[in-house]
Order: structure tokens, then sequence, then C-alpha cells
């Protein structure tokens, strides 16, 4: 009869539950099992963990608890221990004798089954594995900093990892972007590396990534897709300090004000511009493949708004002032903004009801961030440079299927 019991559990705690369970880490693991009422009865995470090998799939996190030769007789001895203690809950007046010899035959399958697979190896697991993490160093610009950690911190968050990273003195100065990282950077001193595979489409290996062990990513990871699951999360982190956006704002306010000469303004439908040009036309960037948008794709953004949207005033942003005020010369509702913080101005646009933006990852994160109609200028690679061959055809990891090409 015990053995009979010992089978039936063995077969309902490991081989049922122990089907690929789709797990981010093992202690949303053992809270799963502690959301469990009947194994909260009668197991002690302790017990249960002891000798389970689980595997982090390299793929999605996926943990399949699987069990070696070793394990599955430990946890035999775990489940006898789990039957002698508490033995009350297998009510044996409601199983049915022809149910349980199916069951049992299940069982042992199944357990030969695992025993088969298993490779036998050394066991010397801990009850808590050590903790594994991605680490990441967000550099470059601001936008180029905004990606790594974004595109980091899906990554982790995809794997059931936490994030480290190292050199956030820019991004800590313009978000509310604690908790989404921690900063042990000891932990990812002698880690392996993993490389982007291109430029400025989605990595498989970085994707993909094992974090077991504790990787460091590198790359400029620029595709909205390594975050996009988590995009919610990612937008929480990215808010703007309080005094940022308030600087931010007050900036708006004064432009407007001088503009309107103080009328009500909030029947307008704002659309942020950002013009990237300056560092764009040195020659080693068009060499390599640069471009920037002509004044064309600029009209042509404006009419595609102006057919969506009325009352608009556009709010433009550029390193290259000049250029631009000769664009928008003679348009009353265009109001250019003087240069300031980089972050100032990103929170300033993040305001705006609609983007057009042109080429670069600072236009990018702007439009994001305003979250309405964002178009781009959708020829900003030279046909067959070096840049060009960074992006996947078609640009879908660059830009939400959602926004405009022009
Ligand atoms: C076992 O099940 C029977 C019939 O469903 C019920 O009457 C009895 O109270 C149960 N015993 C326990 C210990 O739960
Ligand atoms: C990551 O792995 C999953 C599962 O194997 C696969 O479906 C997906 O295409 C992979 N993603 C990338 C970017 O390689
Ligand atoms: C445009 O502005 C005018 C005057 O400020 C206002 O009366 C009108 O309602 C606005 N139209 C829209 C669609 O907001
Ligand atoms: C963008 O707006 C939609 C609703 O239109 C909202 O569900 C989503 O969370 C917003 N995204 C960001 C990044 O703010």
């Amino acid at each position: 009869m015990l053995v009979l019991l010992v089978l039936v559990l063995v077969y309902h705690i490991i081989i049922r539950n122990g089907e690929p369970i789709n797990l981010r880490n093992i202690h949303e693991f053992s809270r799963e099992i502690k959301q469990d009422e009947l194994q909260n009865k009668v197991l002690k995470k302790e017990n249960l963990l002891k000798g389970v090998k689980p595997i982090m799939s390299a793929n999605n996190n996926i943990i399949n608890v699987k069990s070696n030769v070793n394990d599955v007789k430990t946890i035999v001895g775990v489940v006898k221990t789990i039957v002698n203690d508490v033995p009350t809950h297998v009510n044996d007046s409601k199983i049915n004798v022809k149910d349980v010899k199916t069951r049992v035959i299940d069982a042992k399958t199944n357990m030969n089954n695992v025993q088969t697979k298993a490779k036998p190896q050394k066991s010397n697991f801990n009850i808590d594995p050590p903790q594994k993490y991605i680490c990441a160093i967000p550099e470059g610009r601001l936008g180029n900093e905004m990606y790594i950690f974004a595109s980091a911190y899906g990554t982790a968050r995809r794997h059931g990892v936490k994030l480290i990273m190292n050199n956030v003195a820019h991004l800590k100065e313009a978000f509310n972007i604690d908790g989404a990282y921690e900063t042990d950077w000891e932990k990812c001193a002698k880690v392996p590396v993993i490389h982007e595979e291109a430029c400025c489409r989605v990595s498989k290996n970085i994707f993909n990534v094992s974090a077991d062990p504790t990787v460091l990513v590198r790359g400029y990871m620029q595709s909205y897709k390594y975050f996009y699951q988590y995009r919610a999360e990612v937008r929480k982190y990215l808010t703007f300090k309080d005094s940022v956006l308030d600087e931010a704002k007050d900036k708006l306010r004064k432009l407007l004000s001088q503009r309107y000469q103080g009328h009500v303004v909030d029947k307008r439908t704002f659309i942020g511009v950002h013009v990237r040009r300056g560092d764009y036309l040195n020659a080693p960037k068009i060499k390599y493949g640069y471009k920037v948008a002509p004044k064309e794709y600029l009209y042509s953004a404006q009419e595609y708004m102006q057919k969506k949207y009325s009352n608009i005033t556009y709010v433009v942003c550029s390193n290259d002032l000049a250029w631009t005020n000769k664009v928008f010369k003679n348009q009353h509702d265009v109001i250019t903004v003087p240069m300031g913080p980089a972050h100032v101005d990103l929170a300033l646009l993040s305001l705006m009801d609609h983007m057009i933006m042109t080429v670069g990852t600072y236009g990018f994160w702007a439009s994001w961030m305003a979250n309405g109609t964002v178009t781009y200028y959708k020829d900003f690679t030279s046909p067959g440079s070096e840049f060009s061959k960074g992006f996947d055809k078609g640009y879908l990891d660059t830009f939400p299927e959602s926004w405009i090409g022009l």
C-alpha cells in the first residue's frame, strides 16, 4: 500500500508537475509551490528542491524540472518522508482501483523515461541555486543608453533573471530608473561577454541568450523587440524625474506664450519634430552609410499630419537649428526649441501628442514616449552601405508597425 501511495504521489508531484513549466526562476517556482494549497500543507520547500535540478533552457525561459537518477532517488526519499509525516491528504476511499493501476503504470513509465533520459552527473545543488544575472553597460549618447538599458532589461526579464548595470549616471539623472537594476558590478567582473551579431536588428544570441552563467551583453541592441513584452515596465522606469519634467514644461510654456502671446493653447494638437543632423553630416558617417532627412520629408510629414489633425502646433528640436529654421521659415505654428540638455528636450518632446522623427535613436525615443502617431524617414541608410547591412529588410526590428515611413 505504501509503495502504491509513493508511486501515486511521485506521479502527481514530480512527473505531472515536472512537465515543462513556464517558470521565470526558482523563486517564482517556489512561490508557485507556496500557492498550491495541498503542497503547502505537506511540503517544505527545502525538501522538494533538494536534489532537483532546474534546467533553464537556452530559449524562452522554460525550466524543465527534470531529475537524474540520483535526484529521483532523493525525491522518492522526500516523498516517503512526506507520506509518513502527513498522509491524511490522500483519501483512499476516493481512489478507484482501476484508476490507480493505470496511474501507477503511467508513473512507472514516466519514471523509466526520466531515468533513461537522465544523464548521470555529479549533483551538488544547493537549496537556492546562486542567483544569475544579465549585465550591461549603457554607453554612447542618451538614445543609445536608453536602448541598451531597455533591451538588456527586457532580455533579463525574459530569462527570469535580474539586471546589473554599470555607468548609469546619465540615466539616473533623467529617469526614475531605480529598482530596474542592481549595481553589484563585482558579479559581472569575470563573466562571459556576448556581443550582438549586428547593429540595429535583433540579435538571436542576445535575444535568446542563456543567462546561466551570468553574462555581460555588449552592443547597442537597437530594437524595441528586445523589450516589447515588458514595455509597460520599461516605460515606468523611463519616466522622467519630476525636476526634469518641470524644467521641460516650463520651457514649453514659455515658448508657447511667446508665440501665442498668452492666448489659450489647449485646443491645439502638439506635434513634436526631431531633426537630427549635426554629427550625421560628418564625412566618416556619410561614408559609412548614414543619411539625414531632406526638407521634402519634413514637408510630407507635415502634410500627413495635417490630413489627420487640426489646429497643429509643431514643436521642433534639432541639433541644427539654423537649417531647421530655414526649412520652417514663415510657418506661424512652428516653434523651434533652443537646444538644452538632451534629457530635458527629450522630456519636452515626450509631452507631444504626436511625433515627426527623422533619423537617430533620440528621435526614436521621443516618438516612443510621445506614443501617438509617428512618422519616420524611411530612406535613412545609403543602399548597399555598411550601415544599411546592420538592419533587417524592411526595418521591422527598428520601427513599430504602426509608425509611418515616408
Ligand atoms: C474520504 O472520502 C469519503 C467519501 O468521499 C468521506 O466521507 C470522508 O470524510 C473522507 N475522509 C477524509 C479523511 O477526508
Ligand atoms: C528565440 O527562441 C524562440 C524559441 O526557440 C524562437 O521562437 C524565437 O524565434 C527566438 N528569437 C530570436 C530572435 O531568435
Ligand atoms: C481649433 O481651434 C479653434 C480656435 O482656437 C477652436 O474653436 C476649435 O474647436 C479647435 N478645433 C479642434 C478640432 O480642436
Ligand atoms: C501608449 O498608449 C496606449 C494606449 O493608446 C497604452 O496602452 C500604452 O501603454 C502606451 N505606451 C506607452 C509606451 O506609453
